[in-house]
């Protein structure tokens, strides 16, 4: 498998709404999607290609010291081959990168149901700080995770 992982572009727009309407239960309507490409000034999106196609997409927004995890989407018949940890890890090293004002920490949340992202995170260093109880518009409760940069 030939992962490339690039800043999303115009061009994946209609492949990332995909993605967004296949892996989550309140997916992002196309207009989130190109608010976080074009407008939101803090958002970084990136996406995994294999082949010509977006098999992956993280979005992430950094501000001062930390950054913190808007979405992480893995297509389906891709998933459990390292995809969604290749996303982490370039998330990683862009905050390494960022000598000016250094980034310490990403933080995230996830739904306690959601058995998957919470094995990935906790295998990429993610802990558990707090649930943060109704967090959801549907009334589940998010776990907030945090790792530091440097692990
Ligand atoms: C969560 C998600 C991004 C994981 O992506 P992925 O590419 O499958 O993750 P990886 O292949 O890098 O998995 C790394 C590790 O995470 C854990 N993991 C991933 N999927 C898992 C699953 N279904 N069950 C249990 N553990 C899982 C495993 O420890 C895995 O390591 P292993 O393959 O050596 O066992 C993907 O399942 C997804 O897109 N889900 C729908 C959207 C979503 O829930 N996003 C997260 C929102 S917070």
């Amino acid at each position: 498998m030939s992962i490339a992982i690039r800043q999303m572009e115009d061009k994946d727009v209609e492949e990332v709404v995909s993605l967004e309407a296949s892996s989550f239960l309140h997916p992002w309507p196309r207009k989130e999607v190109l608010y976080e490409l074009h407008e939101n000034p803090c958002a970084l999106v990136y996406v995994a290609e294999e082949k010509g196609t977006i098999v992956g997409y993280i979005d992430f927004m950094i501000t001062f010291d930390s950054a913190t995890i808007s979405r992480l989407a893995v297509a389906a018949l891709t998933r459990k081959k390292g995809v969604g940890t290749l996303l982490l890890t370039r998330l990683l090293e862009i905050c390494c990168a960022q000598k000016e004002e250094p980034v310490e920490w990403v933080t995230l949340e996830v739904r306690r149901s959601n058995e998957a992202a919470l094995a990935l995170y906790k295998k990429n260093g993610f802990r558990e700080v707090t649930v943060k109880k109704g967090y959801y518009d549907d009334g589940e409760d998010a776990i907030y995770m945090i790792r530091s940069v440097i692990a």
